[in-house]
């Protein structure tokens, strides 16, 4: 398997520029591609304020902040991600999006590259089969926020070869994550266990166990998360955790990844959390409240 020194980036959200900042950081020359010149924008404007922050707390120093933005590169040229030793997708979960990508890339990218999929749900298998480089294609699932999470799970599916696999997994450590090996089943290992939690968070709720506020401080000081259930929602998304549940109810026919009716209407009312201002709390305030939900 040769080296891998050039990273491409498919994707500049959130996921998608955590990944460029950490691969550039870890000195890698990375490519991310967008679809257009505002996103990429956006893209780097978001890994050029974390950079700085870095340095303002002594964590950087202002010469590493400058090598690691050389060494990125936002794009909204597929093109110029065509000559990348491994190719990390990070776009909406949606699998033709995914694959139309794939399927372009793996008509320009040399036999070597490996295609890597920051999917949270949805099957490897599926995007392998879309390429003529099943063998090559692993899942690389990142954590948000992705500078400050350790972990990335690296998923092998039916079609993955030893040397693809092992490759990634030494990738995931030049990031300076803490790599583990998951089967390709939908959720891999942690959303397996933390999506049915958040569901009967909601589930508690919707059932007048206790209230918003009383459930995250139960979960945060009872079992030391950082973060409890209805502020981790509000900061995962709940368009994307509903997402996420309905493609892993739809793979497992089981009642607990079946998403609270609470959750459906408050993605149809476009309550997604944190990045639409509302959630569970209420973030046009500061502190955040929690917010009225008329339940
Ligand atoms: N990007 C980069 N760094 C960030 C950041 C961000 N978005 N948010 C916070 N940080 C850094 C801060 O700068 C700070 O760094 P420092 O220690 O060097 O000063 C450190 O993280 C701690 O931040 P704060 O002091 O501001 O706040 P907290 O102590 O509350 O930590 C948190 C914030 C790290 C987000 C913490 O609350 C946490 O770990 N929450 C849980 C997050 C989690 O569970 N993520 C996984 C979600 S599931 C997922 O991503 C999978 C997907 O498929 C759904």
């Amino acid at each position: 398997m040769a080296e891998i020194k050039t990273v491409g980036v498919l994707g500049a959200g959130l996921m998608g520029s955590g990944i460029a900042q950490v691969a550039a950081q870890a000195g890698f020359d990375t490519r991310v591609r967008e679809v257009s010149d505002a996103l990429s924008a956006r893209g780097l404007a978001g890994v050029e304020k974390q950079l700085a922050r870095a340095v303002e707390k002594g964590k950087l120093t202002a010469d590493d902040r400058q090598a690691a933005l050389g060494r990125l590169r936002f794009t909204t040229d597929l093109g110029a991600l065509a000559q990348c030793d491994i190719v990390i997708e990070a776009v909406t979960e949606d699998l033709e999006v995914k694959n139309a990508l794939w399927r372009e890339l793996d008509a320009q990218c040399p036999p070597h590259t490996i295609f890597a999929s920051n999917t949270s749900s949805l099957t490897i298998a599926a995007m392998a089969a879309a390429t003529s480089r099943a063998d090559r294609m692993v899942g690389l699932h990142f954590f948000n926020p992705v500078p400050v999470m350790k972990l990335v799970e690296v998923v092998r599916t039916v079609t993955t070869s030893d040397a693809t696999f092992d490759a990634a997994f030494q990738f995931a450590r030049q990031l300076g994550k803490e790599p583990i090996a998951a089967k390709d089943s939908s959720g891999f290992v942690v959303n397996l266990l933390l999506v049915p939690y958040m569901l009967d968070a909601i589930t508690a709720l919707e059932r007048g166990v206790a209230s918003v506020e009383d459930i995250d401080k139960g979960m945060q000081l009872g079992t030391g998360h950082p973060m409890g259930p209805f502020t981790l929602l509000d900061f995962v998304g709940l368009d994307t955790t509903y997402k996420i549940a309905e493609i892993m109810f739809d793979e497992y026919r089981e009642k607990r990844y079946a998403p609270p009716p609470l959750l459906r209407r408050m993605v149809l009312a476009g309550m997604y959390g944190r990045k639409s201002g509302k959630g569970f709390y209420d973030y046009s305030v500061d502190p955040p409240k929690v917010a009225a939900l008329g339940i």
